[in-house]
């Protein structure tokens, strides 16, 4: 077996935590029977304990050990996406900690889509508590280096997985089954798999369910309004041809910005000498594999702000994760 896997595994067993890569983006990993693992997790990440974490899973057994209600959509939608970038919500047993929930009566599962992921898990023979690999509420990472540089002095190991092929967390789907036998199917969290293909899913399996609106706010992840922050000010603009007359209203606006946006600190400049401009592909699964890291870039050079002219296609449903993400990193918008 490969040397850093089985470091990986060590760390693992001695209830560490690693760097784990999926093809969404790279998890900060634990075992789910570990307590210090767990609490590490919480710790590293500097998570408040109200956010729950996804376990990762490598089969559908291991899936069913986890919750006290797998059922047929469950079974339909993993058949259907999994290996792949599409996390359930289902009701939680005792074998899930409510440190690992949130005290929540529900678990999220899913099954990475990476083989190095698929081996580390299945070789544990335990499921891998992991959220995304970075400090609470900024940029999720897509390479290793991008771990690695996070979590500098807390000097995590990380597994060498390549760039991330799809490049947003996953797609967060709540199932619950009533007596009646209907299903409530909620949308938590867009991504890569669109909610129109799981309903196709549930549809031909035929079953019968109601889509409802995703309302709490621990249910619904990406729901702080903040998320996903780069260092320096991030500030989406409808076009760029004059960037004196922008940067102008940019330094008004920002002077009314805080230092902090919801426990995330952003480098504010003094005065705005330079930009730098956020480009993405136009092909919308391109510019999801593309963000993250472009942002970190970005936010790596010397300019003073990052900007991005938001395109008008970026109504369309195809580009809603990618969309919904930029949004969320954004500390401004200048009309
Ligand atoms: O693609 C992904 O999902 C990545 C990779 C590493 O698998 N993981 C990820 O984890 O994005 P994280 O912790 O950054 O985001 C997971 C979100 C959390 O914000 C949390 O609110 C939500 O999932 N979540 C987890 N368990 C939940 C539950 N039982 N009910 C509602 N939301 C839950
Ligand atoms: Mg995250």
């Amino acid at each position: 077996m490969d040397s850093n896997l089985l470091k990986a595994i060590e760390i693992l067993n001695n209830d560490g935590i690693v760097g784990m890569p999926t093809e969404t983006v790279y998890g900060l990993a634990g075992k789910i029977n570990s307590k210090e693992a767990i609490n590490k997790i919480f710790a590293t990440k500097e998570r408040p304990f109200f956010d729950p974490l996804i376990v990762h899973v490598a089969s559908i057994e291991q899936a069913k050990s986890l919750t006290s209600q797998w059922n047929l959509a469950s079974e339909a939608l993993s058949q259907e996406f999994w290996p792949g970038p599409l996390t359930l919500i289902l009701k939680k047993n005792d074998s899930v900690s409510d440190l690992i929930t949130s005290g929540l009566d529900t678990v999220g599962i899913r099954m990475p889509n990476h083989p190095l992921a698929l081996d580390l898990i299945k070789t544990i023979g335990v499921p891998l508590a992991a959220p995304s690999a970075n400090k609470f509420g900024k940029t999720s990472p897509t390479k290793k280096s991008h771990v690695d540089s996070e979590f500098e002095s807390e000097e995590i190991f990380c597994l060498e997985g390549g760039s991330c092929e799809v490049g947003l967390e996953s797609t967060i789907v709540k199932i619950e089954l009533f007596e009646s036998n209907e299903y409530s199917i909620q949308l938590l969290r867009s991504g890569r798999i669109s909610i129109d293909e799981i309903l196709r899913v549930l549809e031909k399996n035929k079953i019968k369910f109601n889509l409802t609106q995703a309302i709490s706010k621990i249910e619904a992840p990406g729901q702080m309004k903040h998320h996903y922050m780069p260092n320096k000010p991030f500030i989406l603009v409808n076009d760029l041809a004059n960037p004196t007359a922008i940067y102008q209203k940019i330094s008004n606006s920002l002077l009314s910005l805080p230092d902090q946006i919801e426990g995330v600190k952003i480098i504010k400049p003094k005065t705005i000498k330079s930009h730098i401009e956020l480009t993405l592909s136009k092909e919308p699964f391109m510019a999801f594999r593309e963000f993250y890291s472009a942002l970190r870039e970005a936010s790596n050079s010397t300019a003073d702000i990052i900007v991005f002219v938001r395109p008008d296609y970026f109504d369309l449903p195809v580009w809603t994760p990618l969309n919904e993400r930029i949004n969320k990193a954004a500390s401004l918008k200048v009309d």
